[in-house]
C-alpha cells in the first residue's frame, strides 16, 4: 500500500511516499528556517504563507522521486494536529482536495504519533508495546505505546517543552534559531561541571519542568555580564545540556522501571541530541532494556513518519472523511 503523506504543522512543508508503513520511497522537506531565524522563532503567519507557496511543488517532487504517478497512490495522509493552526490547515485542505480528486482514502495523523512511528522506519523489527520519550520543540511526553494506534501519556512537561528550553537557552547564549543543534555542538567544547544549574522538581514524578532551568541559564549569563566576568559559553552549553539530558533520561528510565518496560524508544527533534541518545542508550544497557531511536534524518519534522503512522491508522480502520479539520491541540489518546 503506497501512502502519500503531507506534513505542515510548523515550519517545514514536507511530503513523502511510504510503502506498507516501513519503506520510504521518497521524502521531501522544504524548510523555512532561514526566514524564521530573522525573528528568533517561528512566525505563524509567515509559516502559513510559505506552506501555501511550497506545498504543490513539494508533493510533485515526492511523487517524482518515488518514481510513480499520482494514480499509483493508494491513500493520502496528513498531519491534522497538533501544531500551528494556519500551517496545519494548508496541509489538511490540500490533502482533502487530493484525496477527493483521486477518489482515495484520507488518513489523519497526530503529529506526535508520527514522531514515534519514525522508529518503525529505522527499526523494522520494533513493534508495540513499549515506552517512548517524545521530546520536540512543542512536546515532552512519556508515552505508553500500547499498540500502533493506542497511546497513553504517563508524564509531560508542565511548562516549556525540552526543545523550547534548548531554543530559549540557546538564544540567551547568542545562538541562532533553532538553537538545539548549536548547543549540542558547543557542548562538545565546554566543561559540563563548570556551572551549577537546577533540576526543577515536579508534583507528578514523571512530569517535566524546564522553565526554571532555562531562567537559570539566562540569570547566569546576565549576572556574569553585569559583574564584568567573561562567560564561557561552551561550558554554559555543556552544563545546560548535561542537566536537561540528565532530567530527561533519569525520569524516562525511572518511568520504564516503575511501569515494567524492557523495551523503550526515543522520538522527536530533541532525539537528535547526541548526549541524550548516548545517555539513554547507556542507561538502557545498565537496566537490561532494548533501546530504539530513529536515524538523525527522521528525528525532526518530516512526512515519512506521517506516512508510516498513517499505514497503521488505516489498518486499524481509522479513515477520515471530508469533514476532517485541523486542531492546534489534541490529546494523544483521541482519534
Ligand atoms: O520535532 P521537531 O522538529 O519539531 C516539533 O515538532 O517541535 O523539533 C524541533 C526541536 C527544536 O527545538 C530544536 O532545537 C530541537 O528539536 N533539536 C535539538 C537538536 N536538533 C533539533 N535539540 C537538541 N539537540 C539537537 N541536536
Ligand atoms: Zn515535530
Amino acid at each position: 500500500m503506497k501512502i502519500l503523506a503531507i506534513e505542515s504543522s510548523c515550519d517545514e512543508t514536507a511530503a513523502a511516499v511510504v510503502e506498507d508503513g516501513k519503506t520510504v520511497l521518497s521524502s521531501v522537506i522544504a524548510t523555512q528556517i532561514d526566514e524564521h531565524k530573522l525573528y528568533g522563532g517561528v512566525v505563524p503567519e509567515i509559516a502559513s504563507r510559505r506552506h501555501c507557496e511550497n506545498i504543490t511543488g513539494v508533493v510533485a517532487e515526492a511523487i517524482e522521486k518515488a518514481g510513480i504517478s499520482l494514480s499509483d497512490i493508494d491513500a493520502v495522509a496528513v498531519t491534522n494536529a497538533p501544531g500551528l493552526i494556519g500551517a496545519l490547515l494548508v496541509g489538511v485542505n490540500y490533502a482533502k482536495g487530493l484525496a477527493l480528486s483521486l477518489g482515495k482514502p484520507l488518513i489523519a495523523v497526530h503529529h506526535i504519533k508520527g514522531h514515534i512511528a519514525a522508529n518503525y522506519i529505522t527499526h523494522k523489527e520494533l513493534y508495540p508495546p513499549y515506552l517512548c520519550l517524545v521530546a520536540s520543540g512543542g512536546h515532552s511526553h512519556i508515552v505508553k505505546v500500547n499498540s500502533y494506534t493506542e497511546l497513553e501519556t504517563v508524564g509531560k512537561t508542565t511548562d516549556d517543552a525540552a526543545g523550547e528550553a534548548f531554543d530559549k537557552a540557546a538564544r540567551a547564549m547568542g545562538f541562532p534559531y533553532p538553537g538545539g543543534v548549536h548547543i549540542d555542538k558547543a557542548a562538545k567544547l565546554g566543561d559540563s561541571t563548570k556551572y551549577k544549574l537546577p533540576k526543577p522538581a515536579t508534583k507528578n514524578e514523571f512530569d517535566f519542568s524546564f522553565s526554571g532551568l532555562k531562567t537559570a541559564v539566562m540569570n547566569l549569563i546576565n549576572n556574569s555580564r553585569q559583574k564584568g566576568e567573561e562567560v564561557d559559553m561552551n561550558s554554559v552549553a555543556a552544563c545546560f545540556q548535561e542537566t536537561i539530558t540528565d532530567i530527561l533520561s533519569d525520569k524516562f528510565i525511572a518511568a520504564a522501571n516503575a511501569l515494567g518496560y524492557k523495551k523503550i524508544a526515543l522520538a522527536g527533534g530533541v532525539a537528535a541530541n547526541s548526549a541524550l541518545r548516548t545517555k539513554i542508550a547507556d542507561k538502557a544497557k545498565e537496566n537490561g532494556m532494548d533501546f530504539y531511536v530513529p536515524e538523525l534524518s527522521l528525528c525532526g519534522d518530516n512526512a515519512a513518519m506521517i506516512g508510516c503512522q498513517a499505514y497503521y491508522e488505516y489498518q486499524a480502520g481509522n479513515v477520515a472523511d471530508m469533514s476532517l479539520n485541523a486542531y492546534a491541540t489534541k490529546k494523544l489518546h483521541m482519534l
